[in-house]
């Protein structure tokens, strides 16, 4: 499986420090942040990366990555959205990278203290569909909530102002080849933005969705708060640890792989 970080935008939450630089490469305590969702991919066995940047720093990104080697991908690829199309637009750009397989989609601005290994190799023996992964957060209101009947996602609501549950989707998402087919027929949401929610709410109406709930920490760091608190924690705890029992084992319907 082949791995995408999608590092665009122009990161205008954290200005002044994005007038001169993408906000990806900004440092998360010792490292720029994009080296944590490269690293979070290589240790979930995933070595061939697409990175989708944008904004008015791209070239930043080669100057720091280079052909990725020194950080252990075996082919590291790049490519480059114009304007601020929202995460599914993003990702459009990755289907010829793709090449009909499936994609594991991390946000380059999302970090872990564990791996993902273990929600890979399940969702490698799914038959097909979508794979997320949640975290319990204090402040779902920030993201995407999923609502639950039973223990199964019946719904996310993006943003939602009384979040129908206290967990967050996370900037993990795994995806089948259908990915591209489902973005392609999306409209824009009131922020202007091809919404990756409106994508996962496609893969639930076809009963084909997944996930697992971390148990590690994740943060976001988009944002002052965000990118001070991720630093901390990784100060703390390090990112991408080897433990696989921080991802807990996934509750969702119709899959028996016995994980
Ligand atoms: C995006 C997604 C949201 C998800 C979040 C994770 O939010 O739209 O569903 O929970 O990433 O970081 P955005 O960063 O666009 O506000």
């Amino acid at each position: 499986m082949k791995g995408v970080i999608l590092a665009g935008g122009l990161g205008t939450r954290l200005r002044p420090l994005t007038l001169v630089t993408n906000k990806h490469l900004l440092p998360v305590f010792d490292e720029p942040m994009i080296h944590y969702p490269i690293e979070c991919l290589i240790k979930a066995g995933i070595d061939e990366v697409l990175v989708v940047t944008g904004g008015e720093h791209a070239g930043d990104f080669l100057r720091l990555l280079k052909n990725g080697k020194h950080l252990g991908l075996s082919d590291l690829h790049y490519t480059y959205q114009e304007g601020e199309g929202g995460i599914a637009d993003a990702l459009l750009l990755a289907e010829d990278f793709a090449e009909g397989g499936r994609i594991c989609v991390v946000l380059g601005d999302n970090l872990i203290q564990g791996t993902i290994r273990s929600s890979v190799e399940r969702f490698l023996a799914q038959p097909s569909g979508a794979r997320l992964l949640l975290k319990e957060v204090p402040d779902p209101e920030r993201f995407g909530v999923p609502r639950f009947e039973n223990e199964q996602i019946v719904e996310i609501h993006e943003k939602p102002t009384q979040p129908p549950s206290p967990f967050a989707v996370t900037g993990i998402y795994m995806y089948d080849q259908d990915v591209f087919r489902m973005a392609n027929t999306l409209s824009p949401s009131e922020r202007g933005e091809l919404e990756i929610t409106d994508v996962n709410n496609m893969y639930l109406q076809r009963g084909d969705l997944q996930y697992d709930t971390l148990e590690g920490w994740w943060s976001d760091a988009g944002t002052f708060q965000s990118l001070h608190h991720a630093s901390n924690l990784v100060a703390q705890t390090g990112a991408n640890n080897d433990a696989d029992e921080l991802i807990s084992g996934q509750r969702s319907k119709g899959l028996e792989d016995g994980k």
